[in-house]
């Protein structure tokens, strides 16, 4: 008895651990913002995005964004918002996802030696809806759906104590 609640306290920590990193969704052709703002304002603005913790994605340094090391797969594919370098707000737009786009995106920022990474999930894009223009591919708030496994989780464990 003991050993099962324990079992599901486990898998709970783990589903918690899991859903942690934000998720963002888009669709095949279209474009999605992955989000970094940590909130902070940075004295040097230098922001480095990579997939996959190695692949170069974008840098910004000192508040200019550069392509100049950027690997190839994204040419022509990724903006920042220098505007908004000044809010924290150092959010990526990726444009025309391709399926191999799939893959976590972190924005490091040396200043605070963090790392804040967001899951990209593709997905093909269902017939005969377009996409809204200024949409952003529909970030994805996991949250809810976590919350309500959760309290599935819980109310099971509960039902096992007793
Ligand atoms: C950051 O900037 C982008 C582009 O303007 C915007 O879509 C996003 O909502 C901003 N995020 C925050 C937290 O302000």
């Amino acid at each position: 008895m003991v050993k099962s609640v324990l079992l599901i306290c486990f898998f709970t920590l783990l589903l918690i651990e899991a859903s942690s990193q934000e998720a963002v969704q888009g669709f095949i052709g279209d474009s999605a913002v992955l989000p970094c703002h940590p909130g902070k304002q940075l004295t040097v603005i230098t922001v480095h995005w990579r997939y996959n913790d190695w692949k170069n994605v974008y840098d910004i340094q000192n508040g200019k964004g550069m392509t100049k090391e950027q690997d190839p797969e994204y040419k022509g594919r990724t903006e920042t918002f220098p505007t908004e370098y000044s809010n924290g707000n150092f959010s990526l737009k990726l444009r025309n996802l391709q399926k191999g786009d799939e893959g976590s995106y972190c924005c490091f920022i040396p200043e605070f030696g963090r790392n804040d990474c967001v899951n990209l999930q593709i997905k093909e894009k269902p017939r005969g809806i377009q996409e809204k223009p200024g949409s952003n591919g529909g970030v994805e708030t996991t949250a809810e759906r976590i919350v309500s496994l959760l309290i599935s989780l819980f109310s099971i464990t509960v039902l096992l104590c007793m």
